[in-house]
């Protein structure tokens, strides 16, 4: 079936004992045993499983073509795949922009347990096919990358993998936009906090993986780790899925509108957009002054939710890759175009920038 018709129903089963058609929230901790170890399915104990986040599971996996595992947010979702997949010693490769969060991680937590890591600019496949070596044991794609909205070609970096597994952060793209399994990556990561969940109200993560022998080891540490997700949260991102093929081509509308409005105005430089999705990234000598004038638009980090944000990566966002070489510019202003009325937005950014 074509994507909207599976965004609607993916993971949805009527509940067996009332016939509800969304099922419950399993707001539990724990499942009662009628006999030493007679539990109904995988659920004993809710870290281990729970109803509610197998629901939401079945769906992200359904959306993107895998065996989908969820977290308590997108970073202890990297987290996870980092940590199951690489071992001290192990050399990855990261994108030279990319979420600062992701950075922080492995070079702040993971280098310390003996990772390597070496972050490419993934658009110059040439600096790409020199950076992987036959001891690469990852490669960690983000496309579009934030907040420098650079487009991987995710075939191209699958065709110079070597030996390494593929990761592909699709946060931004979202499975309407793009599905790397079937391109033949290895595994996709989420933040769902961002348009999966769609409306700024939980934080979570899931990563999804094309063969089951990674989708057990990913199982295994989201519960010998423990970043589970709640149910209610899992309840709430699973909401948000069932009308993602209507917001993603929202806000891309709304996207192209700020797009073809920012060319026009003055002090504008370098305005990004890939074409699709609602992310556009501008520079601006201004940046903050904009970022604090607008009025529709929210000053606030995140992205990907029903209303319009703005932020200003170098001083919010991406702190974490100020002096490394995934810096960014101070003067970049990143936008998460909403599904508004376009004509508000635009107008919102042209008094912004106009000084008023
Ligand atoms: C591309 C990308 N990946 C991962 C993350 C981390 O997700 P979370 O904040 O849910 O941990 C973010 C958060 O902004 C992001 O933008």
């Amino acid at each position: 079936m074509e994507f909207a018709t599976r965004a609607v129903h993916a993971g949805l089963e009527p509940d067996p004992a009332f016939g509800s058609v969304i099922p419950a929230i399993h707001q539990t901790s724990t499942f009662r045993q009628r006999g030493v170890g007679q539990y109904v399915g995988e659920f004993d104990y809710a870290r281990s499983a729970n109803p509610t986040r197998a629901a939401l599971e079945s769906a992200l996996g359904e959306l993107e073509g895998g065996r989908a595992v969820a977290f308590s947010s997108g970073l202890a979702a990297a987290h996870a795949v980092l940590t199951h997949v690489c071992r001290t010693g192990d050399h990855v490769v990261l994108p030279a922009d990319l979420y600062g969060g992701t950075y922080r991680l492995v070079h702040n937590v993971l280098a310390g347990w003996g990772l390597r890591y070496e972050l490419v600019d993934q658009t110059d496949l040439e600096a790409l096919a020199a950076a992987v070596t036959d001891e690469t044991r990852l490669i960690w794609v983000e496309t579009p990358t934030n907040p420098l909205l650079n487009v991987v070609d995710v075939a191209a970096v699958i065709a110079r993998k070597r030996n390494a597994l593929v990761v592909v952060d699709n946060t931004f793209a979202t499975p309407f936009n793009q599905r790397p399994l079937e391109d033949g990556a290895d595994v996709v990561v989420h933040s769902t906090t961002k348009y999966l969940g769609g409306h700024s109200d939980v934080v979570g993560g899931a990563a999804i993986a094309r063969d089951d022998a990674l989708y057990e080891g990913f199982k295994f540490v989201q519960n010998a780790v423990g970043a589970v997700p709640g149910p209610f949260d899992c309840f709430l991102v699973h909401r948000g899925l069932r009308t993602l093929h209507l917001r993603m081509a929202a806000h891309a509308e709304n996207a192209a509108a700020v797009v073809a409005a920012l060319r026009e105005l003055p002090g504008v430089r370098d305005v990004r957009w890939p074409g699709f999705s609602g992310m556009v990234s501008f520079g601006h000598p201004d940046a903050v002054g904009i970022a604090e004038r607008v009025r529709l638009f929210t000053l606030a980090e995140s992205l990907g939710g029903v209303e319009s944000l703005i932020e200003v990566p170098q001083a919010m966002t991406h702190q974490s890759v100020e002096g490394s070489a995934a810096a960014v510019p101070a003067d970049l202003v990143r936008l998460s175009c909403g599904i508004e009325a376009a004509a508000d937005l635009v107008a919102d950014l042209r008094a912004a920038i106009a000084g008023d």
